[in-house]
């Protein structure tokens, strides 16, 4: 059953919500993954397509305009180009981004849909529900809240109950309630049409055996759905967004379908089917979306995050299966989700990192590589800001872009800019030639097999042999007894920083196109879509040495800068003062005695009494006053992290006790000279210490 001889290849990534803006999560998730896994395939000169597109219909966008007070269609007018520009902000390289608002998607669902009608794969119920009277509409899913059944929980959803996680049908909630109007709902009959996909049980479990390769995050839960049995699944709602039954449909069972739709995880994935289209459209060649879905050669991989799992494993399967005429899925490479900080990521909580919001801070690169060292593959990840700061100061800067800064200054300063004649090799230098032609085709096979964390790190290992061979080798040192040896020594480390323009490009895109700029190397393939005919160097190439001797490099530039703590501090505070989930802080137990010291170690602390003089609330800052301490002798600016603490007045005239000799640190565009001491309680509460003495005492 599979196929491994594969001509093409199309690649599918979640279609966001238009409803809000895009987080770190998403990329986590789907994008980036996706992102890699396609540039990389490119690289290799492989036919792919890779599609993906905002989800503008369903219930999810209807309830959020409500809270934003702007119909549906605004929303989404609002949304799909801020998702759009934050996608291309960060590089993602799809060959299309479409909308599932479209005319083109609104056919290709309604002729699946009627397609399936034809085949009688649906059944028909007619059902009470819940009625808004004042609204006159259906309550689905989350338009109906009430008690819950289960925990008795009073703002569970009629889909679901936060609090303890039961999914629900809005008839089981007690007391149920429109969040529409409040009124109490009426029960009135409703026909609505089913997926029944009990009837695709046997068809799914053994396409699902067939494909033991696939993550075992994703096995493992497709498995417990499986296990528990497939019920049907009301894929109409008589709600006024999205796309209508079709006559076609609604008269072959002779029902009136009037303000019905199809449920949103009907459509949806359809969307990747309509994208690929429009797709074909825009080319000028609008039949060659068949190929790639109804083409058996072509290789179809669904990059999702997990809670789409069941829709992209199960439910969208047996539409295919049903309708006949398309590829299945190859692979469905979902990861699970990323924390931040810590606490799970939460957008009404406000704990979230939000992309447009970096892209004012940071370049997209520096992001890409450390989210992809920090992917949640195989279980939860966790995104820190520090962690964030360490990938790129040790990594980008001081190994990769370290590596490539010496080796091309070092060829400037003392061979004109020129590529190195290699002449008799040294054992040394032929031994990291030989390693090098092994890095393509192991990094390519973590790439492969969606090991991109693996294929990241390998990556980084390429540029990190390369720093200990310019080490071993001392060329500043060859360079005045042996030329020759020295010149070997660029050359091989000229060749490293060339396969590394290929290599890392799938990660570190933009840095890779400055690179081979900074090395005046053309003729390497595009990553990016519609440019694959500009070059003959690919993946398969970057083993060897793609740089002749006497080549004439580029001018050298700083490929990476370092990340500030002070820019890392206020990104940690702005995450702070939106939100986070307070209980997950605090700890309940004393925190425990710190590893011993000797005197020696106390000694060097200069504690001084000081009074302070004035305090201020810093702008932009949640956390942080501003503070004038008299030492009696002299007078310091000290920033302390208590504004949530103490109003600025409470401060003046108060005694204090501070570190005087600790070094200055820049905060907020401010410096900080010293540090003044107070005790925190477990609740993380702030006091000062009640002390006395005259200011500038020496406190021991
Ligand atoms: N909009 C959905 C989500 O964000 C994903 C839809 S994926 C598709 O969870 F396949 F339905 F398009
Ligand atoms: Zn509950």
């Amino acid at each position: 059953m599979q196929n491994t001889d594969y001509k093409r290849i199309l690649v599918t990534a979640a279609l966001p919500y238009a409803n809000g803006p895009l987080h770190i999560g998403h990329l986590a998730g789907a994008y980036l993954p996706s992102d890699l896994y396609c540039r990389y395939q490119r690289l290799q000169g492989r036919d792919i397509v890779f599609i993906c597109g905002s989800d503008e219909l369903g219930v999810a966008i209807m309830v959020r305009a409500r809270s934003e007070g702007i119909t549906p269609q605004e929303l989404v007018d609002r949304y799909h180009p801020q998702i759009e520009a934050a996608f291309s902000g960060f590089g993602m390289s799809f060959d299309f981004y479409g909308r599932t608002t479209t005319d083109v998607h609104r056919e290709t669902s309604q002729s699946f849909f009627n397609k399936l009608a034809e085949k009688d794969v649906f059944v028909l119920k007619t059902e009470a529900q819940l009625f808004d009277p004042e609204a006159g509409i259906f309550l689905a899913d989350r338009f109906v809240i009430g008690t819950c059944p289960v925990c008795g929980y009073e703002d569970a959803y009629g889909d679901q109950c936060e609090k303890c996680g039961t999914s629900l049908s809005p008839l089981e909630l007690v007391n149920p309630k429109s969040t529409l109007t409040d009124a109490t709902p009426e029960l009135r009959e409703t026909t609505h049409w089913y997926l029944p996909l009990g009837d695709f049980q046997d068809r799914l479990s053994s396409w699902i055996d067939a494909h033991p390769e696939w993550k075992s995050n994703v096995l493992g839960q497709v498995r417990s759905w499986l296990k528990d049995g497939l019920r049907d699944r009301a894929i109409t709602r008589d709600v006024p967004w999205g796309v209508p039954v079709p006559d076609e449909a609604s008269s072959k069972a002779g029902v009136d379908a009037t303000g019905k739709v199809i449920y949103v995880w009907f459509d949806a994935p359809i969307g990747y089917i309509s994208a690929t289209r429009e797709w074909a459209i825009k080319k000028g060649d609008p039949e060659l979306w068949k190929k790639y879905w109804k083409d058996p050669d072509t290789k179809l991989i669904h990059c999702i995050g997990k809670d789409n799992i069941v829709f992209h494993c199960l439910m969208f399967p047996a539409m295919l299966m049903a309708h006949g005429d398309f590829v299945l899925p190859e692979n469905v490479p979902a990861n699970e989700f990323l924390n931040i900080e810590g606490q799970k990521l939460s957008t009404s909580r406000g704990w979230a990192v939000w992309l447009h919001e970096y892209l004012e801070e940071f370049p997209p690169d520096l992001l890409r590589y450390a989210l992809a060292t920090m992917l949640p593959e195989a279980r939860d990840g966790d995104f820190s800001w520090t962690e964030f700061q360490n990938r790129v100061n040790s990594e980008l800067a001081d190994v990769l872009g370290n590596f490539v800064n010496r080796t091309m200054t070092f060829a400037w300063k003392n061979f004109d800019g020129h590529v190195p004649e290699l002449v008799a090799p040294s054992r040394d230098d032929q031994a990291v030639l030989d390693e090098l032609a092994a890095f393509p085709g192991r990094i390519g096979s973590a790439y492969e097999s969606f090991r991109n964390r693996d294929a990241v790190f390998d990556t980084m290992a390429l540029a990190r042999l390369g720093n200990k061979y310019f080490n071993d080798t001392e060329p500043w040192h060859t360079r005045k007894t042996d030329l020759q040896k020295c010149g070997n020594t660029i050359h091989v480390c000229l060749q490293l920083c060339a396969s590394l323009s290929v290599l890392m490009d799938p990660v570190l895109p933009f840095s890779a196109t400055t690179l081979r700029k900074m090395l005046n190397l053309w003729g390497v393939k595009s990553s990016r879509p519609d440019e694959q005919s500009e070059g003959s160097i690919g993946w398969e190439h970057a083993g060897s040495s793609l740089l002749d001797a006497s080549h004439m490099l580029g001018r050298p530039e700083i490929l990476f800068k370092k990340v500030e703590d002070e820019a890392i501090q206020m990104q940690i505070e702005k995450l702070q003062s939106a939100g986070g989930d307070k209980s997950q802080e605090s700890s309940t137990s004393f925190v425990p005695i710190g590893s011993e010291i000797v005197y020696d170690d106390f000694a060097k602390l200069d504690l001084r009494m000081g009074t302070v003089v004035s305090a201020e609330k810093i702008p932009r800052s949640k956390k942080l006053l501003q503070l004038e301490v008299n030492l009696g002798f002299e007078s310091r600016q000290i920033l302390a992290g208590a504004a949530e603490h103490f109003e600025p007045a409470e401060l003046v005239g108060r005694k204090v006790v501070i570190v005087a000799n600790l070094a200055p640190r820049k905060m907020m565009g401010l410096e900080s000279q010293g540090m003044v001491l107070m005790a925190e309680d477990r609740d993380g509460k702030l006091t000062l210490l009640s002390a006395d003495g005259e200011d500038g005492a020496v406190v021991r």
